[in-house]
């Protein structure tokens, strides 16, 4: 599949970044013409995405978040990555409703939305190293 664009975005792990991210992945996929739907869905994403690094990822301390958007003819993938906590047991992270922080009124759906909301959904995570998340969704098609 023939690239047609590419993007790398690095962002500080605070919440005020969360808003930017969203936004500034948005205004680039804007590029393949999606509809106002298929936006909304990968701004749910990202969103999703971003504020499980900064508050599980990097639990509210400094840490790197980078985001790397490539676009092709019919489809965006997005990856993003943090260097914090990592998790150590994935299928239970990844259940609907499960989450680690139940005392900070989670609701442990943030997976299921990401992968209902995208076309596909890898999570590669290793205890102590980090979490990465790569997602696509066709436009268009
Ligand atoms: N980037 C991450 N780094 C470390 N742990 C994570 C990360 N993303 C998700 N998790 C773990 O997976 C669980 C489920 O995530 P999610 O479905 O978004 O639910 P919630 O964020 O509401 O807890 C989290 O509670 C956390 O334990
Ligand atoms: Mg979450």
């Amino acid at each position: 599949m023939e690239i047609k664009n590419r993007m790398r975005l690095e962002l500080m792990s605070k919440s005020q970044n969360e808003s930017f991210a969203r936004s500034s992945v948005a205004a680039f996929a804007a590029q393949l013409d999606p509809t106002l739907e298929e936006i909304a869905d990968i701004k749910t994403a990202v969103s999703e995405a971003v504020t499980n690094s900064i508050i599980h990822g990097y639990e509210g301390k400094e840490g790197l978040i980078a985001i790397d958007c490539t676009l092709f003819e019919n489809q965006i993938q997005i990856i993003i990555e943090d260097k914090g906590i990592g998790i150590e047991n994935l299928n239970q992270a990844m259940e609907p409703l499960y989450t680690s922080k139940p005392e900070m009124e989670r609701s442990g759906m943030g997976f299921t939305v990401m992968d209902s909301f995208m076309d596909s959904l890898i999570v590669e995570s290793q205890p102590g190293q980090g979490t990465k998340i790569i997602m696509t969704k066709k436009i268009n098609n």
